[in-house]
């Protein structure tokens, strides 16, 4: 899908060819009945008579009309054109033009638009007319294939917007494809490829792990999960250095369960086809690198995936068994389905050795986190207050939202074991926090944050899914902090989408040296 933007008046921008026209028009507006071009006057002519009110969401269509090039026109009003209206008029305007076969669309804005809102609208757009094909017979070809923004007052920080929305869309959309491939479609194996394809580019390398190098680090927690799989295990190590090497790197860490059958303590039939969504973290730090590919932020990324089968076996681990992590610390598997954190917590302590400025795990955790927020906010959990506002910041503006959870130490009283240094699992009572708990233990040495999306990865039912959550989060949140981050290698000044600053919380650390490749 193709984005482009381009400074035009409203009786031009009618008359540029394209399938359907959606024009944004904001409350304040007011057209004048003697017009020069023939919209206007359409439109002064409908407030005359009451047809059209000037008010979030009112909407008017057409069709092949005298003057206007595009087949169809949508005249939908956009309130003040704040971020939220803007993708909420487009979201309208998109659904009237449902049974319309819109190639090329072109959305034209009146007045000043927040290049956020245009943001947001762009990325509502592809989301709406993504489709996933992939292991269809016959595959029906997306129809939608360029967005032509125009404005009257197109500004730099909108063309931004528009450049910002084309990389996301790339990123979400690969984090999607990833998600939604069946789980024999989507092995390790499968998935150490993606990222090697997606890290070709100048500034990106990208390790791939296998069982004898994970055995040699001492990942017997990740180890332990993989065991009763005949698929081998990866660990994807991707790197992407836009910034100085004296830059202290942000590590991604995503849960990549290519398919959670629970294990030994299996889990029920109904719904377990959804289990397949296990590694949507790994598909978002994918999706984020791709993003990356397309922006090239002044910023060090490296991505960690620990991406197994958790399945049952004669070989698998069974509840009791006690195994020994990459930290040291022994880990009593008391239900085989807890496998996130058990995979998680080796790739975190992993992450030491990039002497990072800060570690974000991104996970399809817990169900109980389903049950406390539901499919609208991502669980956030952190032991850094800074590190969590930015990230909360970062879900606000990208409207990808997450939720700040306690961690108190207290939650932690029912992993205590009587047979190793921690339990896998609590109680039932708060599930997801317990859980952050588990994680927070292989932390000690960085500045972290936990995303618990097992309630947004995927929608449920008749519209199964994947989102492509959260990498518009986690890309505001690094561009951001590219933003306010130190100068880049290339002396190039950046722009940001917003203009915003956040407070950075950056310690310049050396690089770890460069390690020899290593192989299955
Ligand atoms: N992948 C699941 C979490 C999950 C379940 C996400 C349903 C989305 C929907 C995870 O591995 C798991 O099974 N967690 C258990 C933990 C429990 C055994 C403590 C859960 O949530 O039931
Ligand atoms: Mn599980
Ligand atoms: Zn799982």
């Amino acid at each position: 899908m193709n984005f482009e933007i381009q400074k035009l008046s409203l009786a031009h921008a009618i008359q540029a060819q394209s399938d359907a026209l959606i024009v944004l028009w904001p409350s304040q507006t007011v057209p004048n009945a003697l017009g020069h071009d023939p919209l206007t006057r359409w439109v002064a002519t409908a407030i005359e008579n009451g047809d059209f009110e000037l008010k979030a969401g009112s909407l008017m269509m057409l069709y092949c009309q005298p003057g206007i090039a595009p087949r169809h026109l949508v005249v939908v009003c956009s309130a003040d054109n704040k971020a939220e209206q803007i993708r909420s008029a487009v979201q309208a305007a998109w659904g009237a033009l449902k049974s319309a076969k819109v190639k090329h669309l072109n959305l034209h804005v009146v007045g000043d638009a927040t290049p956020q809102g245009l943001q947001l609208a762009l990325s509502s757009l592809a989301d709406a007319s993504y489709s996933y094909t992939t292991t269809l017979s016959k595959p029906k070809t997306r129809l939608l294939k360029q967005v032509f923004v125009s404005a009257e007052n197109s500004t730099p920080a909108l063309e931004n917007a528009v450049r910002h929305a084309q990389a996301l869309v790339s990123g979400v959309e690969l984090a999607k494809e990833w998600a939604n491939r069946p789980a024999n479609y989507a092995t390790p194996t499968h998935l150490a490829q993606a990222a090697k394809d997606i890290a070709k580019g100048k500034a990106f390398k990208c390790e791939v792990l296998g069982p004898k190098d994970v055995a040699k680090l001492g990942m017997g927690a990740f180890m332990a999960v993989a065991q009763g799989s005949a698929e081998p295990l990866r660990f994807i190590v991707m790197r992407y250095n836009g910034a100085l090497a004296t830059q202290a790197p942000v590590v991604l860490v995503g849960k990549g369960i290519t398919f959670d059958t629970g294990g030994i303590s299996i889990k029920p039939a109904p719904e377990m086809d959804e289990m397949k969504y296990d590694m949507g973290g790994a598909a978002s730090v994918l999706g984020v690198f791709k993003a990356l590919s397309h922006l090239k932020p002044a910023i060090n990324v490296v991505g960690l995936i620990p991406a197994t089968e958790n399945m049952p076996d004669g070989l698998a681990v069974k509840p009791g068994d006690v195994v020994t992590s990459m930290s040291g610390q022994t880990i009593e598997i008391l239900n085989t389905d807890a496998e996130g954190r058990l995979v998680l917590c080796d790739a975190l302590t992993y992450a030491e050795r990039f002497k990072p400025q800060a570690v974000i795990d991104i996970a399809t955790l817990t169900g109980a986190c389903v049950i406390a927020l539901g499919a609208v906010r991502t669980g956030l959990f952190s032991s850094d207050d800074a590190l969590a506002l930015q990230l909360h910041q970062a879900g606000e503006s990208s409207g990808d939202t997450c939720w700040r959870m306690p961690l108190d130490d207290d939650y932690a009283e029912g992993l205590k074991s009587r047979f190793a240094d921690v339990a896998n699992v609590a109680g039932r009572a708060a599930g997801s926090v317990t859980a952050a708990k588990f994680l927070q233990r292989f932390t000690q040495k960085f500045s972290w944050a936990h995303l618990d999306i097992a309630g947004t990865a995927w929608r449920s039912g008749a519209a199964k899914g994947a989102t492509g959550r959260p990498v518009g989060l986690l890309l505001q949140y690094l561009t951001q902090l590219a933003a306010s981050a130190q100068p880049s290698v290339s002396a190039k000044p950046r722009r940001t989408a917003t203009g915003k600053t956040v407070p950075s919380a950056n310690r310049a650390a050396p690089q770890p040296k460069a390690r020899a490749a290593r192989k299955a």
